[in-house]
């Protein structure tokens, strides 16, 4: 357990939140919407830091909060359709999903390796000046652990997470009380998720009706198909059959070893890099042992995916 401390929004205190996400720590801090868990999303190991506080059994992606359309340009690949919508709602509770960027340096925790990432431009003043003061790109999921209800106060943020993160802004309520509405933009534009901003705005702005999300892509954490590598994957082994590659954990040295030390958070953020990395191989791949609590849940889970056959 740490100390959890409780900052306002003076410029002081944003300052010291600001630092603090820059140094990979974990602080919850208010949008319009309700109040998010920033990390670096640049920086694995902090991404991996946001799952293992809200406990979250499973990698969802993680929607990405910057300050201002030019930093949101850099990140992704942008269109005529992102900018009417942005120049329309930003900022506000809008979330568009757009293909990512791969120069830009987003951690492949954040889109849990999903080719797209998910950006907003919070309206809150808060969260704008903490964005524009931190200079970085912040994942934020709701601040609450998993399956809990979203938080709209400090006090809600405090209740669930004291002791398991670094600091808390503390500046009221919230005033949309409800999480941003997420518009897929990687094909047709499609709702992902009804929220903050009127689904009828976005229409008419677009001047067509949306698609909806069809079952999969509501949930993405669930798809396998975009996950899955082509290779196939064998589960807790200690070692690699002839013709296999090895991807290894703790005491079991692998082709790509996710943490020789056997941390899960050094594990949880290099999950992606390395099945991609051992994919390219062309080779099936064997997996080490993972033990299956923490952040190893998480991590298993999206393994057995990648076990799973494939239809
Ligand atoms: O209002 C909000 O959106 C709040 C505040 C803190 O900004 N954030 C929030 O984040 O609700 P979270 O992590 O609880 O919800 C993120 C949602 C997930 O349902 C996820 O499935 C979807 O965004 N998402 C993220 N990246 C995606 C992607 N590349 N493709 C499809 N859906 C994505
Ligand atoms: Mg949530």
């Amino acid at each position: 357990m740490m100390i959890t401390r409780r900052l306002e929004a003076t410029q002081g205190d944003l300052e010291v939140a600001a630092a603090m996400l820059c140094a990979g720590d974990l602080v919850a801090f208010p949008t319009e919407t309700v109040y998010g868990l920033g990390a670096d999303a640049t920086n694995g190991q902090a991404v991996a830091g946001i799952y293992a506080a809200k406990q979250r059994p499973s990698f969802n992606p993680l929607i990405v909060h910057v300050p201002n359309i030019q930093t949101a340009k850099n990140l992704v690949a942008w269109s005529d359709t992102a900018d009417a919508l942005a120049r329309a709602f930003w900022p506000g509770p809008l979330t568009l999903v757009l293909p990512i960027n791969p120069a830009a340096g987003l951690s492949d925790l954040v889109t849990a390796g999903l080719p797209s990432v998910a950006i907003r431009i919070p309206a809150h003043p808060t969260a704008q000046r903490l964005l524009q003061i931190a200079g970085i790109p912040v994942a934020a999921p709701s601040a609450n652990p998993s399956g809990h209800i979203s938080p709209t106060t400090a006090q809600h943020v405090l209740r669930a997470l004291e002791g398991h993160i670094t600091a808390v802004v503390d500046d009221g309520p919230c005033s949309v009380g409800l999480e941003s509405t997420i518009i897929g933009l990687t094909d047709t534009p499609r709702l992902l998720r009804p929220g903050g901003l009127p689904v009828t705005a976005v229409e008419a702005c677009l001047g067509a009706p949306l698609a909806d999300a069809g079952g999969a892509i509501t949930a993405p954490g669930q798809l396998t198909s975009h996950y899955a590598p082509t290779a196939s994957v064998r589960l807790n082994a200690t070692s690699a059959h002839v013709g296999e590659c090895l991807l290894g954990f703790g005491p079991v040295a692998g082709d790509v070893t996710l943490s020789a030390s056997g941390d899960l958070q050094e594990a949880a953020a290099a999950l992606f890099g390395a099945l991609h990395q051992l994919n390219a191989l062309g080779k099936p791949i064997a997996v080490a042992p993972i033990p299956n609590h923490g952040l190893g849940l998480a991590i298993n889970d999206r393994l057995s995916r990648a076990a799973a056959p494939r239809g």
